[in-house]
């Protein structure tokens, strides 16, 4: 290490304004002068739109003489420096040493460091001419930034400025946090089975626009999609089929706990929900005791609802039910279990308010939260239960009056299955047609009366999987909406314009390209004029 050259680094750093914030020592060369071409880091098509961008006018050249430093002892802000360097080499192909000693040829440096403050998943991003800092509070802010970091390296490098390619930076402060701390996907991987590789291709783009809770929509009547070690027919029978007959399929213990450390990996809690005491045909094919009306159902791999229940006065079915959340949990460490409890057509009220208040208590043996769609909240739960509205004001702000958290699904605006227009080829329009900007303008700290900011938990986009089947046609519905969602659930809401919003959403193209998303490319998004559309599918 020569003294001098960190000295001179840890003054220019010092004078850029960065006193009391912890520097680690390394080696920085003398960095070229290169004049880069103007850049606007305000002009950065960003997605969430950060709450503060304070732009400085020059560059920060990414290119193989940076290397990362994740301030040492946190082995937490280490796995995130490691994040950072796989994606810059997945995107670049520059392999930035982290936390190299010493290392030769570095002129710049990327910079985690850990603030005192709590942030709760919020960043500070300074990108100068010599370096970038990260500041937060958590290894989850610091995720954050990375994402941030990211979308602001250009899709391809400049290679006139020297003689290796740079990728510039812009250069100035960002400043961010989250508006909700729920930012939410769902996935029914019931009515059309969806392999690992899919969901984790669904997490790496959650990620990048900073969504942090994938839910798993896991049993319904066409299939029971996780294997339950101590009723071993929900998988061999009830996930043998799914709608329109094909093979169905179901996630082991093994490779849902993949899924869930993926997720990990990424900030991402998975919530497994699974749906009752309706939406149930599949466990009730599998052991028909369940249902209780003395006939085993037959598999159905068709797209009605609201048909099937468990009996909700037997004791066994409770058994039953204490060893599906058992094990579930066991394989979940995030807080949340999802018992559906929506649609339950032919259950009698008394018995779905029975069922709903003696699942509570067993959902909290098993240290988890319990969410339920909006109908949970007619039964008499305490507010550490969570409603999901998707259909019911009403039964929301029921919820509210218990002092129970909303998270908002309303179906009319963030149901990604409902079709773009009537031309849409996959969905469905029972609650609307949902155009990309349709689906961005609202606000869901006003959407229903009585539901304020402080009663909601967060914002979901749940993609019901009737009408597709495969993974392009997933991609169909959810693209390009779900960068909308992700933005309402983070974003200030007195910074969120569609017109503002559609051209950083048609600046998402490359990216969508580059991870092979077969978005629908709806004519309301700018979408860059010589850029392909997605090829359709076969
Ligand atoms: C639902 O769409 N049945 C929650």
């Amino acid at each position: 290490m020569q003294n001098s050259k960190w000295g001179s680094a840890l003054i220019r750093v010092l004078f850029a304004g960065w006193i009391g914030v912890g520097i680690w020592a390394c080696a920085v060369d003398r960095a070229p002068e290169i004049d880069y071409p103007e850049t606007d880091l305000s002009a950065a098509p960003l997605i969430p739109k950060p709450l503060s961008i304070v732009p400085t006018h020059d560059a920060f050249g990414l290119d193989r003489h940076v290397a990362i430093y994740s301030g040492a002892a946190d082995g937490d802000f280490a796995e995130v420096a490691g994040f950072l360097a796989s994606q810059i080499e997945a995107g670049t192909g520059l392999r930035l040493p982290v936390d190299g000693e010493n290392p030769d040829g570095i002129h710049r440096a990327i910079y985690f460091n850990r603030t005192a403050s709590d942030g709760g998943a919020g960043y500070q991003l300074y990108i100068t001419r010599d370096s970038v800092l990260i500041n937060s509070p958590d290894a989850e802010g610091a995720f954050h930034a990375v994402q941030t970091l990211r979308q602001l390296i250009p899709q391809s490098a400049n290679d006139t400025l020297a003689d290796y390619p740079i990728w510039p930076l812009p250069t100035g402060k960002i400043t961010d946090q989250t508006e909700f701390a729920y930012r939410g996907a769902m996935l029914d991987v019931a009515r059309h089975f969806f392999p690992v590789a899919d969901v984790k291709k669904y997490l790496d783009i959650m990620a990048y626009y900073k969504l942090n809770v994938l839910h798993l929509h896991l049993t319904d009547d066409q299939g029971w999609r996780i294997e339950i070690k101590s009723w071993p027919k929900l998988t061999a029978v009830g996930g043998s089929t799914e709608v329109g007959g094909g093979p169905g399929g179901f996630y082991t213990q093994e490779e849902y706990r993949d899924i869930v450390n993926y997720a990990a990996e990424r900030f991402i809690t998975i919530v497994p929900e699974v749906d009752m005491p309706g939406h149930t045909n599949a466990a009730s094919v599998s052991y028909p005791f369940l249902n209780g009306n003395g006939k085993t159902p037959e598999l159905y791999t068709g797209t009605r609802v609201g048909f099937s229940t468990f009996d909700t006065r037997k004791d066994t079915v409770y058994a039953f039910i204490d060893d599906v959340v058992r094990e579930i949990s066991a394989l979940t460490p995030g807080p949340y279990f999802h018992i559906g409890g929506d649609e339950s057509h032919v259950t009698e009220k008394d018995d779905y308010i029975y069922f709903v208040e003696r699942v509570a208590p067993i959902v909290r043996k098993y240290g988890k939260q319990m969410i339920g769609w909006d109908e949970i909240a007619t039964a008499d739960l305490d507010s550490s239960s969570i409603a999901q509205f998707w259909a019911d004001e009403e039964n929301a702000r029921e919820a509210v009056e218990k002092g129970m958290k909303v998270i908002l699904s309303p179906a009319r605006k963030a149901y990604l299955d409902m079709q773009y227009d009537s031309v849409s080829t996959y969905g469905l329009h029972w609650a609307a047609y949902i155009p990309v900007d349709s689906a961005y303008i609202w606000n869901p700290q006003e959407y229903a009366a009585g539901i304020e900011k402080d009663d909601i938990l967060g914002i979901e986009a749940p993609l019901w999987s009737e009408t597709i089947a495969e993974l392009a046609e997933l991609e169909y519905l959810a693209f390009p909406r779900l960068p909308g969602y992700a933005e309402l659930g983070w974003t200030d809401p007195s910074l969120l314009s569609w017109e503002d919003y559609k051209l950083r959403l048609a600046a998402q193209a490359p990216y969508f390209k580059k991870m092979d998303i077969r978005y629908y490319p709806s004519a309301r998004v700018p979408w860059p004029e010589d850029f392909p559309e997605p090829e359709p599918r076969d």
